[in-house]
């Protein structure tokens, strides 16, 4: 759910970064386990591909401390004590407005679900249409699946005389 709350309109993201996730699929993301590793070491995520990751992967890859501009910086960004911090390549933060920068050498964390994510809408509507397909999801199958998504067999004895909201923890 994560990369769609990145398109609401209430998100403090940049506005590029918000139209990168529009506009990708799976396809254009790339996992790794430190390729945005300053500040953040040891945690693997998943990014949108832009030029830093184009000009990474040209290089064969290189490890951290080896890769394209290793400490060259990408420009600031205000933080909440309104101090300008300066953001080098493979940095681990997130591109809000506040950053003034290229975009294009900047992480912009997307999971695989960015290809279903095609527009910009506030977060209210996001989340009302959730609930919505899940209720049609629930509604055409009678819902005995999302007792056993939940790990409960439809017929088991703890659910017996339940209504299915009643039924679900
Ligand atoms: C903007 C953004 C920030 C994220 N920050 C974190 C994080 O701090 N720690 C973490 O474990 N995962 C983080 N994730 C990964 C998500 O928890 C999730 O695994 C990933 O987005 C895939 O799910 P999705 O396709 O539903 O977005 C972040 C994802 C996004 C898009």
């Amino acid at each position: 759910m994560g990369t769609r709350f990145v398109a609401s309109a209430e998100a403090f993201v940049h506005s590029e970064y918000k139209q990168r996730v529009v506009q990708s699929t799976a396809e254009d993301t790339v996992y790794s386990a430190d390729l945005f590793d300053i500040w953040w070491p040891d945690a693997p995520h998943r990014a949108l591909r832009n030029r830093l990751v184009e000009e990474w992967e040209a290089a064969g890859r290189p490890p951290s401390g080896q890769r394209p501009g290793e400490g060259i910086a990408i420009g600031t960004i205000t933080g909440y004590d309104g101090a300008t911090i300066e953001i080098p390549r493979y940095a681990s933060f997130m591109t809000t407005p506040a950053f003034k920068g290229d975009v294009e050498y900047a992480p912009l964390w997307a999971g695989e679900s960015v290809g279903l994510v095609n527009d910009v809408r506030p977060a209210g509507e996001i989340v009302r249409d959730i609930v919505r397909e899940a209720e049609e999801v629930r509604d055409s199958s009678g819902g005995d699946h999302l007792a056993e998504g939940v790990g409960f067999e439809p017929t088991d004895p703890l659910l017996e005389g339940q209504s299915l909201s009643r039924r679900l923890p």
